[in-house]
């Protein structure tokens, strides 16, 4: 009989148990497998996004007494308010997970045909927001904690019809990169994780879907072990997640 083994990011064994992670935007498609994970690591999670029924329906689906969810707009007046108050009431954080990204209302669009409007909605939710969440958040970290943006290809690559997202992912990663330079002599970690493509609840809602796409729930098992200080990637701030088969590494992969 053969034995399949399964890979290590396949199935989590790390114990969370006493660790609170936030996921910024854990409400959404990439976030949900993330805080499934955690949360059967046994970690405290709360779960952000910006809509409100979006994020109940997303509490009931999960059904899980240590997840609490609470809307957070990076872009809002009142995120550092609404940071205090996440911090007082669940911190300081183990981890923070910062998991949002926006497509805009302009669907595929030639760079050249962009407009001021969509340039800057674009901008705003791809980039601003994770600055400002970086700002309004860092400080809410416990002393071994950890910063983690989820990240996708199109930060290295070009993506033609969806040029200012890609420039959003490349500046993101380049934020993310230089706020671990920064903060390198603390006791904070932080890491920039490139995403493949993702199986998530919406694209098998509408009849997408490919087995061969890494899954939310293998993305959290990496997460978890990095916030346990137990990954082989622990001392790495960027790494890519690109093959289900071959797992989380420090390298690109080549084009
Ligand atoms: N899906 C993939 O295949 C894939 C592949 C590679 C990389 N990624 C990366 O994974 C991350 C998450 O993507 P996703 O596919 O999960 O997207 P998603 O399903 O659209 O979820 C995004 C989440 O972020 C929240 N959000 C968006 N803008 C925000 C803002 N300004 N302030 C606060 N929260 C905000 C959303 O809240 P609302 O629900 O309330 O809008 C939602 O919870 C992104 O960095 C993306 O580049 C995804």
């Amino acid at each position: 009989m053969t034995t399949i083994t399964q890979p290590r990011w396949a199935q989590t064994t790390t114990d969370l148990n006493g660790k609170t992670v936030l996921v910024v935007g854990g409400g959404g498609g990439v976030g949900e497998g993330v805080v499934r994970t955690l949360l059967a690591s046994g970690a405290t999670v709360v779960a952000t996004g910006r809509n409100d029924e979006r994020l109940k329906d997303f509490a009931d689906r999960v059904h899980d007494s240590s997840l609490h969810v609470a809307t957070l707009d990076g872009l809002g007046v009142e995120l550092d308010d609404k940071a205090a108050a996440l911090a007082a009431e669940f911190g300081p954080f183990d981890g923070i997970v910062v998991s949002i990204a926006s497509w805009g209302e302009q669907g595929n669009k030639p760079l050249l045909t962009i407009t001021d409007d969509e340039w800057k909605a674009l901008v705003e939710d791809n980039l601003t927001a994770v600055f400002r969440v970086y700002r309004a958040l860092t400080p809410t970290l416990a002393p071994s904690g950890i910063l983690l943006q989820l990240n996708g290809l199109s930060a290295d690559i070009p993506f033609p019809g969806n040029g200012v997202v890609a420039l959003g992912a490349a500046a993101g990663k380049s934020l993310t990169r230089t706020l671990a330079a920064e903060l390198s002599g603390t006791s904070l970690r932080v890491y920039e994780v490139i995403l493949g493509v993702v199986r998530t609840r919406a694209r098998q809602l509408a009849g997408v879907d490919n087995r061969g796409w890494i899954d939310g729930t293998e993305i959290g098992t990496h997460i978890a072990e990095l916030v346990a200080g137990t990954s082989p990637l622990t001392g790495e701030v960027l790494h890519y997640f690109i093959d289900k088969a071959t797992g989380p590494v420090t390298t690109p992969p080549q084009f």
